[in-house]
């Protein structure tokens, strides 16, 4: 009994010692996107989908599951660092039989981002910084760019939505082309 105490106690530790690694390493916490912000950021995709949904940074799979439920028939995307919200996010999607749904424990940055269309992400400051240059290196095509709270720099959004919570939560839509 002791022993699976003890088994149980260092997993927990081991968790949150990841979680609070990754976070440092990214500077990103596996927050969740709100109820309101992920119905805003699937409404604001108003055009006809083509290609892959991607979510950069998909944390426990929040956003990432709502886009494969809402698009059965398009292979949807997650990339996610933190190796916890990212196997939670695993059991969920075998749970819900979502066989459109890809999940990669990878750096979005070292992925081929220029060829998709649809990216949907919940980041910070410097990570749309990021985002922005990889943009800039790799666009090719039209692009819609769908993001909770943070903006994209130097780009005009074509849309913002004001969340309707406490912290009027924007949500920043953009149609971006080479
Ligand atoms: C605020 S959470 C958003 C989770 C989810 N997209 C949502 O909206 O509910 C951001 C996630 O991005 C992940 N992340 C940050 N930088 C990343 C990177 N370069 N590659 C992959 N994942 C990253 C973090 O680990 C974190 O889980």
């Amino acid at each position: 009994m002791v022993f699976l105490e003890l088994i149980t106690l260092a997993f927990a530790l081991l968790s949150v010692i990841s979680i609070l690694w990754t976070t440092l390493q990214t500077g990103i916490p596996p927050m969740r996107s709100s109820g309101k912000a992920c119905q805003a950021m699937l409404a604001s995709i108003d055009r006809p989908v083509d290609g892959p949904l991607i979510d950069l940074g998909c944390g426990w799979g929040t956003l990432v599951i709502a886009l494969a439920r809402k698009y059965p028939h398009h292979q949807v995307i997650g990339y996610e660092l933190s190796w916890l919200p990212w196997l939670i996010s695993i059991v969920r999607k075998y749970s819900l039989h979502l066989e459109n749904l890809t999940l990669y424990r990878k750096d979005f940055k070292q992925a081929e981002l220029g060829n998709y269309s649809n990216l949907l992400c919940y980041l910070s400051p410097e990570g749309m910084l990021s985002l922005q240059e990889k943009m800039k290196r790799e666009l090719s095509n039209e692009i819609l760019v769908v993001s909770n709270t943070f903006a994209l720099p130097s780009y005009q959004a074509t849309k913002v939505i004001r969340l309707k919570d406490v912290y009027q939560t924007p949500i920043y839509v953009y149609s971006l082309t080479s």
